[in-house]
């Protein structure tokens, strides 16, 4: 009986993005998700966003691997869709990588990163956080965390995108997960599009500012948990926040990271956008926790070298 051979793809170069020196960037592996979480940045409109595998395993590899040599990405965190749909092609990708992030959704088991950073996205809790990520999502992450092996050598965070549809759980989000076996809470702030009309925005940032000093407070009821800066939280208020952005992005400390989205072409191929968070982004509304995380870092502690991502896991790795 005659042999089947699998065809071989051809391998593409990658995208040319220049050739600035990125230390970190992300990678949506795929474009498909499970959840359909009603506050996501990923599936606007003005964003590649194709929900269709395009690129294969190979390319991906070989694509991601030429661009961190070129680029001298460092860490990458890998997302999507759900990054854990390609779970075999993200097991082998972020080997490619010193400093390794996943974040996902957790619906289908948390992964095993030792070194790396796995983030579990959870918004509140359960009666606030199913509205959003969908009936029964909550018990099943909690589920498959209590599941986890905890001496795998993975630092696990859960993270809270506050938004103004959930600011109110904030402190019993933090009652409800404190015992997990987990390493870290982290919050973070909803990022609008422009005339974002969602009801997830505050119109106001004055608004804004009480969840902010909230968080402050939670921080320090839980100095340990919460991986929060107090200092760049205060960044966050609204008589300030425009210095760490800017109205287009001018000030942003996260514009130096690189954001690859899947793009729609035939093959599939990466595309850059305007920053992670997409293209149609209001930056005088941005609530990224690593926006104001950056500012604080570099300008407040004149760390100007200082990159997301980088300190913890090198903090880490040194013991
Ligand atoms: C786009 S998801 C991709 C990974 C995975 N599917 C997950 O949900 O964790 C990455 C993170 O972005 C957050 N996110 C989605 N839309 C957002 C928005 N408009 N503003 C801020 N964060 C957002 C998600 O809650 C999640 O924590
Ligand atoms: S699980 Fe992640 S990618 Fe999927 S819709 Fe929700 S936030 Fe977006
Ligand atoms: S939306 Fe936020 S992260 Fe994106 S460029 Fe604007 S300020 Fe930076």
């Amino acid at each position: 009986m005659p042999i089947k051979s699998k065809r071989r793809i051809p391998l593409r170069e990658p995208t040319d993005f220049g050739d600035g020196t990125h230390p970190t960037a992300m990678v949506n592996v795929t474009n498909v998700c499970n959840l359909d979480c009603a506050h996501c940045f990923v599936f606007r409109d003005d964003n590649p966003n194709s929900p269709r595998d395009k690129m294969d395993d190979g390319n991906m590899l070989h694509q991601l691997a030429i661009l961190r040599d070129k680029h001298d990405i460092k860490s990458m965190m890998f997302m999507g869709g759900e990054p854990m749909i390609r779970r075999k092609l993200l097991m082998q990708a972020v080997k490619l990588f010193e400093y390794p992030a996943i974040v996902t959704n957790g619906t289908y088991g948390i992964p095993s990163l030792p070194g790396g950073i796995v983030t579990i996205s959870l918004d509140g809790p359960e009666a606030l956080n199913d509205p959003i990520r969908g009936d029964g999502v909550f018990a099943k992450v909690r589920e498959a965390i209590a599941a986890r092996d905890r001496e795998d050598g993975t630092t696990v965070m859960l993270q809270m995108v506050v938004t103004r549809k959930n600011a109110e759980g904030i402190e019993d989000f933090v009652e409800e997960v404190k015992d997990w076996p987990v390493d870290g809470l982290a919050f973070t702030f909803y990022v609008p599009r422009i005339a974002d009309d969602s009801g997830f925005a505050w119109e106001d940032l004055r608004e804004r500012d009480d969840v902010i000093r909230r968080t402050i407070a939670i921080k320090q009821a839980y100095p340990n948990l919460v991986k929060a800066n107090v200092g760049a939280l205060e960044l966050m208020l609204s008589d300030c926040c425009i210095q760490s952005t800017g109205e287009r992005g001018e000030h942003c400390g996260m514009r130096g990271v690189l954001p690859l989205y899947m793009g729609d072409d035939e093959g599939g191929s990466f595309e850059r956008t305007f920053c992670c968070y997409g293209n149609d982004v209001d930056c005088t509304r941005c609530g990224a926790y690593s926006v104001f995380n950056t500012a604080y870092q570099r300008g407040v502690r004149g760390d100007g070298e200082y990159h997301h991502r980088m300190t913890a896991l090198e903090r880490r790795k040194s013991g």
